[in-house]
């Protein structure tokens, strides 16, 4: 009875231990990029419960193509997309970065069940929410499907999964999660999960494509007004949790994209002269000065053949969409 209270006890503050350090990391990062000359937010942190339910709202909202463009290509081509990895019957490991709600995926693992693949589905997420949302979800839609979900850091999961199973692995990293990256962490993410895979390994990448610029501008300045609420809900995730005073309808929400670099990036202006409190700064704007929020990339084929050579892959397929506006591309591990 004692050794039990006890073991209650050290797990209640191991997460005490958690949440302090995940405050003062969230609020290292914050400041880091507020004080630099030209202010940044990481767009990690819009993830809270309500920027997941904006995010939702997001993917259904007419102007926000990618996710049906993604889904066009998981319910249409799912053979094409499948049959790769069914290699004389080897059993594999499928391993999905990132899990979301598993909308797109369930029609991948719907099909390998009933062509009997003798596959693990584990998907890795960083919320164990979502995952046993996830799990709940699938064992009902599809009751034989094997799943081993993985909480944590997506490395760190996927380093577990590497080193109690030598199966094949076949990694899906899908919703142009990818374009979230600045190009310099593209590379290293996609050269270190090739160091981390053996050869013949697979991963599927979902990329957007580049496309008329009018189309990707409105994806990020939807007529709802979701993607405005979503940035502006990191400003009230730090009122909320660091204790921040900004008044967010002194902050506009504004995207811009550069068909050159196929860069779109979100920015929070500022309308007037303001100082907010930050834990002990005091962080001044400018009128119009803004804040750079997210990168959400867009990619020529090209830029996505340079990417594989960079980093350890070669390139196996390309999957489209009925308008060829977004690509799930199969790599392998040289
Ligand atoms: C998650 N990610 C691929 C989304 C994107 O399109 O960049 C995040 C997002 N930001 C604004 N709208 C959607």
């Amino acid at each position: 009875m004692f050794a039990h209270k006890t073991r209650m006890m050290k797990s209640q503050i191991n997460d005490i231990d958690q949440e302090t350090e995940n405050h003062d990391t969230f609020l290292n990062d914050v400041i880091n990029g507020l004080t630099q000359s030209e202010k940044t937010l990481p767009s990690k942190y819009f993830y809270n419960a309500v920027g997941d339910v904006l995010f939702q709202k997001i993917m259904h909202c007419d102007d926000y193509y990618l996710t049906r463009s993604e889904m066009d290509i998981f319910k249409n081509k799912t053979e094409q997309l499948a049959e790769p990895f069914l290699q004389n019957s080897e059993p594999f490991e499928l391993i999905e970065l990132g899990a979301g709600d598993g909308s797109k995926t369930k029609h991948l693992l719907q099909y390998l069940t009933d062509k009997n693949a003798p596959f693990t589905y584990s998907p890795i997420d960083i919320s164990e929410h979502i995952l046993s949302v996830l799990e709940d979800r699938l064992s009902q839609d599809i009751p034989e499907l094997k799943i081993k979900p993985e909480n944590g850091d997506y490395f760190d999961a996927l380093k577990r999964i590497c080193d109690r199973s030598n199966q094949r692995k076949v990694v899906l990293f899908l919703g142009s999660n990818i374009g979230n990256m600045v190009y310099e962490d593209a590379i290293a993410f996609c050269s270190k999960l090739s160091s981390m895979l053996s050869p013949k390994d697979l991963v599927l990448i979902g990329f957007d494509l580049k496309k008329d610029p009018q189309t990707i501008l409105q994806a990020y300045n939807d007529s709802t007004g979701y993607t405005a609420q979503f940035n502006l809900n990191l400003l009230q995730r730090m009122n909320d949790e660091l204790h921040a005073d900004f008044e967010l309808n002194q902050f506009v929400h504004y995207p811009t994209y550069n068909p050159q670099t196929g860069a779109c990036k979100s920015f929070l202006i500022s309308q007037q002269d303001q100082t907010v409190q930050l834990g002990d700064e005091e962080i001044s704007f400018k009128k119009y000065e803004p804040i750079f929020m997210e990168v959400s990339r867009k990619f020529s084929l090209a830029d996505i053949r340079n990417l594989a050579e960079k980093t350890g892959f070669e390139p196996i397929s390309h999957n489209y969409d009925s308008k060829q506006w977004f690509t799930d591309v199969l790599w392998q591990v040289k």
